[in-house]
């Protein structure tokens, strides 16, 4: 085994199960573009401060591009055995440059190092992220766009409820997504900032320029306390925390999707490209998609609270339970990502049945607080209105009829202030273009949001 690039202090070499034990080079590898990259930005500073020659700064420089490049294009393969990216990069730029490349790692520690590559790689993640959250918030409102009209029940207790459209139930997903993309926007923001130059802990003797390391990097500024950027990792929480709460929209919608392909509902029929069949039973096509994310759901939640278990008793500063926070975080995104790939297709060639859509909101006296309301609109107090109608649908259960199908002799005998008109009032369609109030399920209301949604969500299509 190679001498480690800490060996001086060690009059043994390093047990083969603890090195083992300790690389984080087959999760941490990933980063090794971001790694390259702070590593150029400091080695332009120590040059610019005069703390190596200038020569020297530039030949690094140059040395890590090209290390990136056969990184890149298959050249130059990590090594397993490395103790990290870190150290592979550094290592293999001494490799190549000889004494030169000793002089990267002067007024650096791998503490700020990986704090600074963490951010770097999160940042892009997040981007990505993003780009995906919009993409699906824009699938769904063009599909809501489709079906302003589309009448369903709206449920409450999974009990049909009142009427709405389906162009309304998507676009309450939409205001979520919304949020998301917000969450996630206000964590690059937090992230933002360089924790690199903070050593190891505290700080260097050399008089380095952290100002132009944040900038070259992109970052608002540096950290202002050293012992607090090389043991933050607030960002990884509240990046997981919003990872978390898009996943359980997703979730929830997929579980309703699951609902609405059974045979009960049968509100949607998935596309045979998006579903899977039974290795025994010939009738089934199953919502695999929906069901793995919702089941993914649990897996980022857990990498959430491997991430707060992990930091809640850890002194100050950098403790080495904190290479552990890669795994958790890197598996929460990956797993966001393929989410969202799989369900924007999914959901962009979902058939919708919307006769049993409409079918289902004809029965279940979904139009009940609709009757109601007539009758108080006709002066009598709202109280007195439902228990009349309450009445009235028991009457209908137990006749086999419907609000709509009930005679008006029927309607008569619990109050004369019913008339003919009822039949208009409590008609499907009336109710739901009646829902005119912000927000509702008319189609007219629901117009007037998905202009709000595509307004909010132009900055991610620009
Ligand atoms: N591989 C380490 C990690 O991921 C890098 C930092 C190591 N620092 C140290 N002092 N051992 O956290």
């Amino acid at each position: 085994m190679a001498d480690m690039m800490w060996a001086g202090r060690f009059s043994k070499q390093v047990d083969e199960t603890v090195n083992a034990f300790n690389s984080s080079i087959a999760f941490d590898g990933r980063m090794y573009r971001h790694d390259i990259q702070g590593s150029i930005a400091h080695a332009t500073m120590l040059g610019d401060c005069g703390i190596i020659p200038k020569e020297d700064s530039i030949e690094i420089i140059g040395g890590l591009k090209k290390i990136l490049a056969d990184i890149d294009s298959g050249a130059l393969e990590l090594d397993p055995a490395a103790e990290d990216i870190h150290m592979f990069v550094e290592a293999e730029l001494t490799k190549r440059l000889g004494d030169v490349g000793k002089r990267l790692h002067t007024a650096r520690s791998r503490n700020d190092q990986v704090a600074v590559d963490l951010r770097l790689y999160l940042r892009d993640e997040i981007k990505e992220i993003s780009e995906l959250t919009a993409k699906l918030a824009n699938t769904l409102i063009s599909a809501a766009k489709e079906h302003t009209e589309t009448v369903m029940p709206g449920y409450t207790h999974l009990q049909r409820a009142q009427p709405i459209t389906f162009g309304h139930h998507l676009m309450a997903y939409v205001w979520m997504l919304l949020r998301d993309l917000d969450r996630l926007r206000d964590t690059a923001r937090r992230m933002n900032y360089s924790p690199l130059g903070c050593g190891a802990l505290a700080g260097t003797t050399y008089a380095t320029n952290r100002k132009q390391t944040a900038e070259l990097l992109g970052f608002t500024a540096p950290m202002a306390n050293s012992l607090d950027g090389v043991s933050d990792r607030d960002y990884c929480i509240e990046l997981n925390c919003a990872l978390s709460l898009l996943m359980t929209h997703l979730s929830r919608l997929s579980e309703e999707i699951i609902l609405w392909c059974s045979w009960e509902f049968k509100f949607v029929e998935l596309d045979d490209a998006f579903a899977t069949g039974s290795s025994i039973m010939p009738q089934k096509k199953n919502p695999d998609v929906t069901e793995l994310i919702r089941g993914k759901t649990g897996r980022v939640n857990g990498d959430l609270v491997t991430l707060l278990t992990m930091m809640k008793g850890l002194p100050l500063a950098y403790n080495k339970d904190m290479q552990e926070d890669k795994e958790a975080i890197f598996d929460a995104v990956d797993n966001v990502k393929l989410c969202l790939k799989t369900f924007i297709p999914m959901l962009a060639t979902m058939r919708v049945i919307k006769e049993n859509m409409r079918n289902a909101a004809a029965r279940g006296f979904i139009n009940a607080t609709d009757c109601a309301d007539y009758l108080v609109k006709k002066g009598m107090p709202f109280r007195d209105a439902y228990k009349i109608t309450g009445t009235l649908v028991a009457l209908c259960i137990e006749k086999g009829l419907t609000l709509e199908t009930l005679p008006l002799d029927e309607y008569k005998k619990m109050t004369d202030i019913f008339g003919k008109d009822v039949y208009e009032a409590i008609n499907l369609d009336t109710c739901v273009n009646g829902r005119l109030s912000e927000g509702g399920p008319s189609p007219a209301a629901v117009r007037e949001q998905i202009a709000l949604a595509e307004e909010a969500l132009k900055e991610y299509f620009a």
